[in-house]
């Protein structure tokens, strides 16, 4: 999506202080019938600019295939458009070599504060029939923290989300309802395997929420 330059600039400047990379924007048509909001970019995404394109991109995919989707009508974005990263200073186990990386973090309060400008604008502009949350992250950045994707997972939420205050600086409840079903990161799987069936479960909800519309 192209953004207003002037949303973009600011949200690139209240974040400048922020160890962040890169600034991807969200994909897909308006209107879809889902839109995936899921954490921050990774590596793969600030390198070819296409969201969800790494190694939990992959696995996103299937999901979407199963569910009679593909990314072309689907709109996906995140709660964070920069890579979050850390400064790890290291031994380098090959060279013997000191040497600093700078691997994927999670992105903070702050951030997501900071970036909650575009995901307001994108949810107004896309208008999609369903939005699925992909993690923690983005879901708490719609309903709050009492919302987990633990407790939370593969059950339809109908109502109002949270978006950023006229003063910036805190959320508040929308006036419009909207409909959120909380789905795991497709990255949890990398730590554990046993959400793969559940995972699977809150997918096949997801189809037949589809179905229904
Ligand atoms: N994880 C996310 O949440 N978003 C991406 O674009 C890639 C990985």
């Amino acid at each position: 999506m192209d953004y207003p330059k002037e949303l973009a600039a600011a949200v690139q400047h209240v974040s400048r202080s922020y160890p962040l990379e890169g600034f991807i924007a969200g994909q897909g048509p308006l209107h879809p019938k889902l839109m995936l909001v899921g954490e921050a970019p990774g590596k793969t995404e600030v390198e070819n600019h296409i969201p969800f394109s790494g190694q939990a991109g992959k696995e996103l995919l299937n999901y979407l295939s199963k569910a009679g989707l593909t990314r072309e009508n689907v709109y996906i974005t995140s709660a964070v458009r920069s890579r979050p990263y850390r400064v790890v200073q290291r031994i380098n186990k090959r060279t013997k070599q000191q040497e600093i990386v700078y691997p994927n973090r999670t992105p903070t309060k702050a951030e997501v504060l900071a970036h909650a400008p575009i995901l307001d604008y994108e949810i107004k502009q896309v208008q999609p029939q369903l939005i699925a949350t992909l993690g923690n992250i983005g879901l708490q950045r719609l309903l709050g923290k009492e919302y987990t994707v633990t407790k939370n997972h593969g059950q339809l939420y109908t109502g109002p989300v949270l978006q950023l205050t006229e003063q910036k600086d805190a959320y508040e409840w929308s006036e419009k309802n909207y409909r959120i079903l909380p789905l795991f990161h497709p990255a949890a799987i990398f730590y554990n395997r046993s959400l793969v069936p559940v995972i699977h479960q809150d997918w096949q909800v997801l189809a037949s929420l589809l179905q229904q519309d």
